[in-house]
């Protein structure tokens, strides 16, 4: 997906995302992570609405770290700079900087001790060009012996070897300020491509006989990475991969493991 069609896909979720995301209870791995190695300057690329970057520049405040949240999406950085104003009075004003910028290019003037992709912001990288771009970037702005931590979804498990489309569908709901709507993903993976056609649906209830409204829809291509594929960006990087968690809570990498997260240092 280019810049421009990742820009337009998150403009029309940006109002969903945090809601949607919010049973994910990924925050105290992030947290635990920067717990254990009090890094003084941190980069989230890809950091959305700043649902992560923003505890996490709380955190390292504490031992005066600072954080750099960078991403392309104008509507998403708008819902990080609103969440970090009604934080920012409980933290110095320099603990979190927001900033447009495309990790393919990534420029931020100073060196880094942790670099976090979080939710998988590779995902709509379709090109190896643009991902041995990042990478790069990512390792000539870690310090020697800095982190690299990168949360990356795998196939479906369910998909995995099968020679035709398989077709994904979940459903959710996501509480907003004007009521409870229902969001239904569709997911069509093709794993010899290692991509996915995404739509996401949303609709809110009307009348008494629970009949419901769509209210919008958006489409993007998920690009699946591997843990090889992963192992060589890391390398791009200059970092050796070190642990490789199948889950949240540090759980093994498995067969079943739908994402993947990886943490490598800079030799
Ligand atoms: C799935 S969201 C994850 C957001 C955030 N990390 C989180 O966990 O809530 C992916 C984010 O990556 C951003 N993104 C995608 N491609 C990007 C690029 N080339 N440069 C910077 N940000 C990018 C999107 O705009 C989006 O905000």
């Amino acid at each position: 997906m280019d810049a421009a069609g990742t820009r337009a896909y998150y403009a029309t979720v940006a109002p969903y995302y945090d809601t949607e995301l919010a049973a994910r209870d990924d925050l105290p791995c992030w947290l635990a992570l920067v717990e254990a190695w009090k890094p003084r300057h941190t980069v989230d690329c890809g950091c959305g609405t700043g649902r992560v970057a923003v505890p996490l520049a709380m955190q390292c405040a504490e031992w005066g770290g600072e954080v750099v949240g960078l991403d392309l999406s104008p509507a998403m950085l708008r819902l990080a700079r609103q969440h970090w104003r009604e934080r920012r009075p409980d933290a110095p004003a320099t603990a979190l900087h927001l900033q447009m910028q495309d990790m393919r290019h990534m420029a931020l003037g100073h060196a880094v001790d942790l670099a976090l992709l979080v939710d998988d912001p590779l995902t709509h990288l379709a090109r190896w060009d643009d991902l041995a771009e990042t990478f790069r970037g990512v390792g000539e702005h870690l310090r020697p012996g800095g982190r690299l931590v990168v949360e990356a979804s795998l196939l479906p498990p369910e998909a995995v070897g099968k020679p035709y489309p398989v077709v994904i569908r979940t459903q959710s709901s996501a509480s907003l300020p004007d009521g409870v709507i229902r969001v239904e993903q569709e997911r069509r993976v093709e794993a010899i491509r290692r991509r996915a056609d995404v739509t996401y649906r949303y609709y809110r209830p009307v009348g008494e006989r629970s009949e419901s409204e769509a209210v919008t829809a958006a489409r993007f291509i998920a690009h699946y990475l591997d843990v090889a594929s992963l192992k060589a960006l890391f390398r791009l990087a200059g970092c050796r991969l070190e642990e490789r968690w199948g889950g949240f809570h540090f759980e093994a990498l498995t067969d079943e493991s739908s994402m993947v997260l990886c943490t490598g240092r800079k030799l």
